[in-house]
């Protein structure tokens, strides 16, 4: 195969694009896809079909003798919460929140007339003042978008397009023009490090698979992403593929591997779809396959679905899953860079680390650490979620500060009565499963790997969870144990029944039972599963309610010593009475009580029968005022 023309198909692609007369980028991202972001593509379609324009939704059908439109679709661009996104090029312009019903007066006045719907354009809740597009918008101004800057811009199907953008310049490089010692140093020297949890240098792992001997050698892309609330490595893969395939072949290209697997959590179907695409598309251009960019040196990619539970995201587990055996973690050394799959050199990585270097490469070592701390370079994406005005996926330079996250790109704390005040954030949970829930007093902590390790928390995969003060924080390390005893491998007693012991002792607080002595024992049964487990998951599984502990510890004296919920949340605990001074008597309560409880005059203050109360605690939601307690 003649070896691929990068500059060639870039010129074409540029060509094709200046001849459209304006290009609407819809995001078919998973979130705005479930807000309806198909029927406003077809819509588009419809309309721009109806009025006689020719649409073109892949650029090589574009007539340059027709002044058509080009309509295409992205990956998430992030602002989720605010979807479906269409942008109209080239004056991106943002509308937000559109519906097939706005598509018709999008068409007439933006794209025939150039003109914006003042209407669909973002308000900045702050200053109410309207935003045109990214550029003005507080959500993506406080960012520094370099991995998800084509996620959300792109066509994730079109490779000519990722390669019109420079997309694969720097795997060419590293297989025809670099050595692979060449390769690792410039990824040793730029800084960068592991963003699937732990953080570990990714040179000094790509340096000792390169160290074994020649032969074969895998590399691995772990896309298995289980933690809650976590959507960013599913961003990348189905927004922007081709990164990931080619951080796969620089990293190929450093260890001397001659092939992949990509391993995607099963619940990805569209990841999963988009790597397959790209890997085909990839090898029909001789990118991938027996002679990577005519260098003669074979590199074939294989996208392989993860077996569904949590653990096989863990190196190891993953392995064993790949071989066909039950995904259960080992026992590490051997580390995977000397015996890994089926038992050759292996360099696993997460999709947000590979999707990173080929940034790495083409910026260079001494460029990409100018970006974050001198022990943490780069940046890292975010999947923001919870109590938080704009939920979405962030992108921000290592060292930020949760204040930041938070308040200026997240648009504040909200309560159930809609925006809130500062004082109303409570904590914000980061690292998943693995992590902690941090109160106000580390707002201002830069958030980066050591920082984080020293008060015990971690980066993890970069879920981050704000909570408000509705929130009953035992019942947070209560839903964090839940989750790592049911995703619990079994190997290792303490880890499967030390996380069971934990989750019993946390429902006996939760419900009333629990005494002075319940959370020495919860202490103790912590410190031996995070000592006593082989792999990672039984480590740091004590970690959430340990912190939790920490900073909330008046919490569980509430419930433990006054049988108290201070949020109100924990219904064995609650007795909800009405505050007569704060009562209006509109009846609200009234309606949500299953047991006819409440009893009122209209306009007077309510009372609750105690005999009659099943503590369903629907009341203390319905309340507008707050004057049930
Ligand atoms: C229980 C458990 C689950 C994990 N899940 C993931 C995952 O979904 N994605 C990931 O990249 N790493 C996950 N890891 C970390 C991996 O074992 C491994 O450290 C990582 O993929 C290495 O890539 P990196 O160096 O690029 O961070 C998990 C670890 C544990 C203990
Ligand atoms: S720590 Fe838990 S998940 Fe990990 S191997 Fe042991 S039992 Fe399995
Ligand atoms: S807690 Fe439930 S049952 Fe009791 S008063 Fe309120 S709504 Fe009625
Ligand atoms: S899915 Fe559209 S912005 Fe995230």
């Amino acid at each position: 195969m003649e070896p691929v023309r990068l500059e060639e198909i870039a010129e074409e692609y540029r060509r094709r694009s200046s001849a459209v007369a304006a290009r609407i980028v819809l995001c078919a991202g998973t979130g705005c896809i479930a807000n309806g972001a198909n029927k406003v593509f077809a819509m588009f379609k419809t309309v721009l079909e109806a009025k006689g324009l020719d649409v073109y939704v892949d650029l090589k059908m574009v007539e340059e003798d027709k002044a058509g439109f080009h309509l295409s679709e992205s990956g998430c661009q992030g602002f989720c919460q605010m979807g479906p996104l269409v942008t109209v090029l080239p004056d991106n312009i943002m509308y937000t929140r559109v519906k097939a019903a706005d598509v018709a007066e999008i068409i007439e006045e933006t794209v025939i007339n150039k003109r914006p719907v003042t209407r669909l354009l973002y308000k900045d809740p702050a200053t109410k003042e309207v935003c045109r597009g990214t550029g003005d918008i507080p959500f993506y101004t406080q960012q520094k978008r370099m991995l998800l800057k084509m996620c959300g811009q792109i066509d994730p199907g079109d490779i000519n397009e990722y390669i019109a953008l420079g997309g694969y310049a720097g795997a060419r490089r590293a297989h025809l023009e670099l050595s692979a010692d060449d390769v690792t140093r410039i990824v040793e020297d730029s800084g960068l490090r592991g963003r699937g949890g732990g953080g570990f240098p990714t040179g000094r792992k790509w340096r000792a698979a390169a160290a074994q001997p020649p032969g074969k050698k895998y590399v691995i892309c772990n896309g298995d992403e289980g933690d809650p609330g976590a959507f960013m490595d599913r961003s990348v893969m189905e927004g922007n593929p081709h990164s990931v395939i080619e951080g796969m072949l620089i990293a190929a290209r450093a260890i001397g591997a001659d092939e992949g697997y990509v391993y995607v959590r099963a619940e990805y179907p569209l990841a999963v779809k988009r790597m397959r695409a790209a890997v085909e598309i990839a090898g029909s251009l001789g990118i991938l396959g027996e002679s990577v960019f005519g260098s003669g040196r074979p590199f074939r990619i294989n996208v392989m679905e993860g077996a569904g539970a949590f653990v096989c995201g863990e190196e190891t587990a993953l392995m064993a899953s790949i071989e066909g055996r039950r995904g259960m973690p080992a026992p590490k050394p051997p580390f995977p860079a000397e015996c890994g799959l089926f038992g050759k050199p292996t360099i696993i990585n997460n999709v947000e680390t590979l999707a990173s270097v080929p940034i790495v490469i083409s910026l260079g070592a001494e460029q990409f650490r100018a970006t974050g701390t001198k022990a943490s370079p780069g940046t890292k994406t975010f999947a923001l979620t919870g109590h938080v005005a704009n939920t979405g996926l962030i992108e921000v330079p290592f060292g930020t500060s949760l204040r930041t996250i938070i308040f200026d790109i997240g648009g504040g704390v909200t309560t159930r009565r809609g925006p809130g005040k500062p004082e109303d954030f409570k904590a914000v949970q980061i690292g998943g499963p693995s992590g902690a829930c941090l109160s106000p007093r580390y707002l201002d902590l830069p958030l980066e790997f050591d920082s984080l390790k020293a008060i015990n928390a971690m980066v993890g995969s970069g879920g981050l969870v704000v909570m408000n003060q509705d929130t009953c924080m035992v019942q947070v390390a209560r839903f964090f144990m839940q989750f790592t005893q049911s995703e619990s491998c079994g190997k290792c007693v303490l880890c499967r029944e030390g996380t069971y012991q934990m989750l019993v002792l946390l429902d006996d607080i939760i419900e009333g039972r629990a005494d002075e002595r319940t959370i020495g024992l919860l202490e103790s049964v912590a410190r031996a599963v995070g000592t006593g487990s082989l792999c990672g998951l039984g480590k740091s599984a004590p970690n959430p309610v340990l912190s939790i502990l920490r900073d909330f510890r008046g919490e569980f004296d509430a419930h433990i010593a006054h049988k108290r919920c201070p949020a109100n949340k924990c219904t064995a605990l609650i007795r909800p009475s009405i505050v007569a001074s704060k009562c209006r008597g509109c009846g609200l309560c009234v309606k949500s009580c299953p047991t006819g409880a409440i009893t009122g005059e209209r306009k007077q203050a309510h009372i609750i029968n105690e005999a009659l109360c099943i503590r369903c605690g629907a009341c203390l939601t319905t309340c507008k005022l707050g004057a049930i307690a």
